[in-house]
């Protein structure tokens, strides 16, 4: 026996024989199955991992605390947004189309989600470093993902796929623009905004109603590297933002961001110059100026990235008492994709885990099921009972409502007076970008046209790009040339 003798158990804790030498008839001899403590090891590696999340697979995040600065009490009950409360956080940032283990800064949209763990359940913020999104409806979230992702035959990602989903769904062309932008390559995570991106709703304690967009801005700044920078940075360190995330809080350096609101008074969504359940539109910050709620800090490292992190579940579907959803199709969507795809990719229990878990009490009737860990012993397990268990049993309007009416349709969005897809693609790119972002924005659109390699796409790709811009198109144009021109 060596001197380390058992330190170690098996998982049933029972002292280990040994974590080096498997036990075999003779020293050359063959394994004998009834090694328990290899078979168990060789069989826990292989069940070491879950699936990764569908999009958003490759990501990293930490623990913090949101503080609220202000009173923004007229607009919302939620008790963590009351002033002074404190509520514990974990932010996790991610890419979009990249796999586990794809290098952070390939250009691509960026997660920024949010999980609250208030005293009134988890409200859960899962939005992105941009305020608008691809499409509107969301039936085309799979197709749009599909075609960020791989080809079926070859396992490559695919320019003229991308572009032939793009050009075809123009409702992207506003978060085209962004994501071809400075802002598709920001240089660390600590240095880019956070938004809820949709539309929700607050409601205050005397039940008025308010339209709410979230503003995280970053306390570091927006700061984007150069697409040679980022090119240069895939091949040095695949995890440098994960890394530049980890390192600066270990330091103690601190990253904050600084959370505002738009509000808008419920009644007037309405009669907007477009519609504000639309997540391809940003609300000008002229009509409608931003608020300011509070802070938020990060200040804790996981300390198991598996658990933690990779096992961490977020959702819009978590609302709290004060907050809610709007008749934004994509955010109504969403409300199901996330804790289905959570029951998968986790498991049936994925909300008892310490890193899901709220931190008030839980009294769901929803029981058992593969690794059930929390119970209410001989409870009821049905509602309503006769023996003393809650339940729940409101009616009529609901707090966060809103009116709706007609026949059941399939349709766009075609309401109100500015409800095109290109306008704000044009106004971003004509009036936000300056003359340097403007021009790297023209040389990244060249390298992407001359990456297509097909006739229509690419003819499709100047057109979309002169509906956003005319004299843009024209410059594309000439500059791309003919489809598989640089082939
Ligand atoms: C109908 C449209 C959408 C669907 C069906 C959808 C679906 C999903 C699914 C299934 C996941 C993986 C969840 C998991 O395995 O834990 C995910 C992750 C994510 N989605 Fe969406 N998504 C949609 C739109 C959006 C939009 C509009 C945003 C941002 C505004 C967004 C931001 C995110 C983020 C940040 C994550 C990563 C969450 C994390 O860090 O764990 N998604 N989405």
């Amino acid at each position: 026996m060596s001197d380390h003798g058992t330190g170690s158990t098996t998982q049933a804790g029972i002292p280990a024989v040994s974590d080096r030498n498997s036990l075999t008839v003779g020293p050359d001899g063959p394994i004998v199955l009834h090694d328990h403590q290899l078979v168990e090891t060789l069989q826990h590696f292989n069940r070491m991992n879950v699936p990764e999340r569908r999009p958003h697979a490759k990501g990293a995040g930490a623990f913090g605390e949101f503080v609220v600065t202000e009173d923004v009490s007229a607009f919302t009950k939620a008790a963590l947004f009351q002033s002074g409360a404190r509520t514990r956080v974990l932010l996790r940032f991610s890419t979009v189309a990249g796999e586990l283990g794809s290098p952070d800064t390939w250009r691509d949209v960026r997660g920024f989600a949010l999980k609250l763990y208030t005293e009134e359940g988890n409200l859960d913020i899962v939005g992105n470093n941009t305020p608008i999104f691809f499409v509107r409806d969301p039936m085309k979230f799979p197709h749009f993902i599909r075609s960020q992702k791989r080809l079926p035959d070859s396992g490559l990602r695919d320019a003229t796929m991308q572009w032939d989903f793009w050009t075809r769904n123009p409702e992207s062309a506003h978060q085209v623009t962004y994501l071809m932008g400075d802002r598709g390559l920001p240089k660390t995570w600590r240095h880019m905004n956070g938004y809820g991106s949709h539309t929700y709703m607050w409601v205050n304690a005397a039940g008025e109603k308010f339209w709410v967009k979230y503003h995280f801005v970053s306390q570091q700044g927006v700061e984007s590297f150069t697409a040679e920078d980022a090119e240069r940075m895939a091949g040095l360190d695949a995890d440098h933002h994960r890394r530049d995330l980890f390192e600066s809080i270990e330091r103690g350096e601190l990253p904050r961001w600084d959370l505002y609101v738009q509000v808008v008074p419920y009644a007037e969504a309405r009669d907007y110059r477009f519609n504000i359940f639309d997540l391809t539109k940003t609300i000008s910050k002229k009509d409608y100026p931003r608020i300011k709620v509070g802070t938020l800090t990060l200040n804790e490292n996981p300390t198991n990235f598996f658990a933690q992190i990779e096992q961490a579940a977020f959702s819009p579907a978590n609302m709290v008492p004060g907050t809610g959803l709007s008749p934004d199709k994509m955010l109504l969507g969403r409300t199901f994709a996330y804790a289905d795809a959570q029951r998968y990719r986790i498991g049936t229990n994925f909300q008892q885990l310490p890193v899901n878990k709220p931190i008030n009490e839980v009294k769901s009737y929803n029981f058992e099921g593969a690794m059930t860990y929390e119970h209410r012993g001989a409870a009821p397990v049905y509602a309503p009972n006769s023996f003393g268990e809650s339940w729940s049993d409101e009616t009529g309007p609901v707090d966060s409502s809103w009116e709706s009416d007609g026949e059941l349709v399939r349709s766009a969005y075609t309401l109100h007076a500015e409800d095109d897809d290109f306008g704000q693609a044009g106004t971003l790119y004509r009036e936000v970008f300056d003359d340097g972002a403007r021009s790297r924005f023209v040389d990244t659109l060249t390298g992407q046209g001359r990456a297509i390699a097909h006739d229509v796409v690419l003819e499709n790709f100047f057109g979309y790009w002169t509906a956003v811009d005319a004299g843009l198109g024209a410059t594309l144009r000439q500059r791309v040339g003919a489809a598989g021109a640089s082939a």
